[in-house]
């Protein structure tokens, strides 16, 4: 069924995506996450850790919700799948300008999957003395979870395991753009 927002972005008018979340849906829980933030790390001496490159767009709105004095910085890593399922090791292929000793870390992520590659990457984060590390990511599927324990701070929505695009998650690198979060019906064809 094609929604007002798929109406008005005509350049994703696509049968093959369904909305699942739209840009004012989302706009208002980034809001109550940012206000959330505020109130719990008020004094603190706040860092945002985007994972490149899917959590651009959540960053970037999330960061503009929190009102507090903070800093940004990225990494980029890349998983190790193993066919469909992440083997839980990362590569850095980009990391952090600024050193995290003493400072109080927030991971922002696109979306948890299996957890894996978040996993890894709070225990590397964990070794270099952060005050502390939390994570906010904007989506978690909480089913195909390998067991884990990895604890989500802040959560955007949890949603059932399907392929979502939008709002800085891609398919091969395409949509990224779209301004709302879409189901991929068929990912093989996206
Ligand atoms: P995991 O939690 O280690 O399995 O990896 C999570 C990463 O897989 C995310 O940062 C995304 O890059 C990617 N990913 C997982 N599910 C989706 C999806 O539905 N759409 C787009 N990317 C996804
Ligand atoms: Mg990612």
């Amino acid at each position: 069924m094609e929604t007002q927002s798929a109406k008005n972005s005509s350049e994703f008018v696509n049968s093959n995506l369904e909305e699942m979340y739209s840009d004012e849906q989302i706009k208002r829980r980034v809001a109550q996450l940012g206000a959330q933030i505020t109130t719990d790390y008020a004094g603190k001496d706040l860092v945002l850790i985007g994972v490149l490159k899917g959590s651009c767009v959540f960053m970037a709105d999330l960061m503009r919700e929190i009102d507090l004095h903070l800093t940004i910085d990225f990494m980029a890593v890349s998983s190790y799948k193993d066919g469909m399922v992440s083997t839980g090791d990362v590569e850095i292929l980009k990391d952090l300008t600024n050193p995290i000793r003493g400072k109080d870390v927030i991971v922002c992520e696109d979306i948890v999957d299996t957890g894996l590659t978040l996993f890894r990457l709070t225990e590397i984060l964990g070794s270099r003395g952060a005050n502390s590390i939390k994570i906010a990511t904007l989506l978690d599927k909480p089913e195909p979870r390998i067991k884990k324990e990895l604890k989500i701070d802040y959560c955007g929505f949890q949603i059932p395991n399907e392929f979502v695009v939008g709002y800085g998650l891609d398919a091969a690198g395409r949509y990224r753009n779209l301004p709302f979060i879409a189901v991929v019906k068929n990912p093989a064809i996206a």
